[in-house]
């Protein structure tokens, strides 16, 4: 249990905040409501860990995704969480939820787009479009989160303003969008050596103008790898993410790695140092403030953060060259 919570500390509070109220960065959500702690499975709970929410900023923390926990550290913290939110468990149904998609797609439109997006990507509120979510929640699981909301949170129980052939109706709507996934081990590619930390070792020093004295637009970054300048590139997320996708040349540096080892390897001279992250800033403003405090100067984070840096259409790699 100790374990569990220094390890909740470690990797989690940056997001789902230092009492699991949610909402710290990133609109990561509540991990101590009634609602989502007396329905999520131990088994859901620690898959949401384990593999993440796939496009989201929910990192798989597995370590065959490449992430920093084992199997067993990932089912302690899923149980320390169950543990600490001390609500009894509801057993709800398997079967499955007959509704009218048209309605339920209409529905969702008027009532739930603004916070879960247009197509329940996700903006405010959790992807519920989301593959790893999907295959995992029952229907039951997704009626009753809508009908009962999620206290403490912006989630409302509409059961209140629905009726229950209308939650029926928003639940197939939500299940039908399945696309359908089973997590996949990954091939992980070796970690760069610190020989290969500096991108362009001979290009010329990149011109950034920062915003706040921290954080730099991706246009010029973009601008600044286009022109083979010299610069190190920190990919601030969990490790698991690195492998998954990152921007040429990042070395990955994730959030919770110790002070002691974080500037290993990183040239103390004029080189930019730059750190991104997805939440767009929260992972990297940690690293940045720990390099900075021991005299790493030109440092910067990347304002818009690596989503806004893939939908612009700036270039990536994945972790397997294949
Ligand atoms: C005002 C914003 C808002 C609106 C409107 C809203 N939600 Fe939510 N919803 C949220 C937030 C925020 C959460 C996550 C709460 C938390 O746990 O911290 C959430 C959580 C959920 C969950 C649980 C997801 C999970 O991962 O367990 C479901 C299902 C859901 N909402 C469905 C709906 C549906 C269907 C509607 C429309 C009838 C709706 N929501 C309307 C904000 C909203
Ligand atoms: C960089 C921010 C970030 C970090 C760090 C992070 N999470 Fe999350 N987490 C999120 C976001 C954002 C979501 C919602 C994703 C979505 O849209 O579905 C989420 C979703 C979840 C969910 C699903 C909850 C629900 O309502 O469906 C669980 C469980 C969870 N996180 C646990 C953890 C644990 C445990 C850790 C530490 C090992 C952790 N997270 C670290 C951002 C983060």
């Amino acid at each position: 249990m100790d374990r569990a919570a220094q390890n909740y500390q470690k990797y989690c509070t940056l997001c789902h905040g230092a009492d699991r109220e949610g909402g710290a960065a990133d609109y990561a959500p509540s991990l101590k409501s009634k609602s989502l702690m007396s329905t999520m499975p131990l088994n859901f709970l620690a898959s949401s860990i384990g593999f993440g929410r796939p496009n989201t900023a929910m990192a798989p923390y597995l370590a065959d995704s490449g992430g920093p926990l084992s199997m067993r550290e990932i089912f302690t913290l899923a149980s320390w969480l169950k543990y600490k939110a001390g609500h009894e468990t509801i057993e709800l149904s398997m079967d499955p939820i007959e509704g009218d998609l048209k309605t339920g797609a209409n529905l969702f439109t008027q009532k739930c787009a603004e916070c879960h997006g247009k197509k329940a990507e996700g903006i405010t509120a959790p992807a519920l479009a989301n593959p790893a979510f999907l295959a995992f929640a029952t229907d039951a699981y997704i009626k009753y989160a809508i009908g009962n909301g999620r206290e403490e949170t912006e989630m409302i129980a509409f059961k209140k303003q629905l009726s229950d052939e209308q939650m029926n109706d928003l639940t197939a709507y939500i299940r039908s969008l399945t696309s359908g996934w089973s997590p996949e081990p990954r091939e992980l590619s070796p970690y760069p050596e610190p020989k290969d930390y500096v991108s362009n070792p001979a290009g010329a020093q990149p011109d950034f103008s920062l915003k706040q004295d921290r954080y730099v637009p991706m246009e010029q970054v973009a601008q600044a790898l286009k022109a083979k300048n010299r610069m190190v590139l920190l990919d601030t997320r969990t490790s698991s993410e690195w492998h998954n996708a990152h921007i040429p040349g990042a070395i990955p540096i994730p959030y919770y790695i110790s002070e002691d080892k974080v500037a290993k390897g990183l040239p103390k001279d004029d080189t930019w140092i730059i750190a991104y992250c997805s939440c767009p800033h929260a992972a990297s403003d940690k690293v940045i403030d720990m390099l900075r405090k021991k005299g790493y100067k030109n440092t910067a984070v990347i304002d818009e953060g690596f989503f806004n840096w893939i939908n612009a259409g700036h270039p990536i790699i994945g972790g397997t060259p294949k």
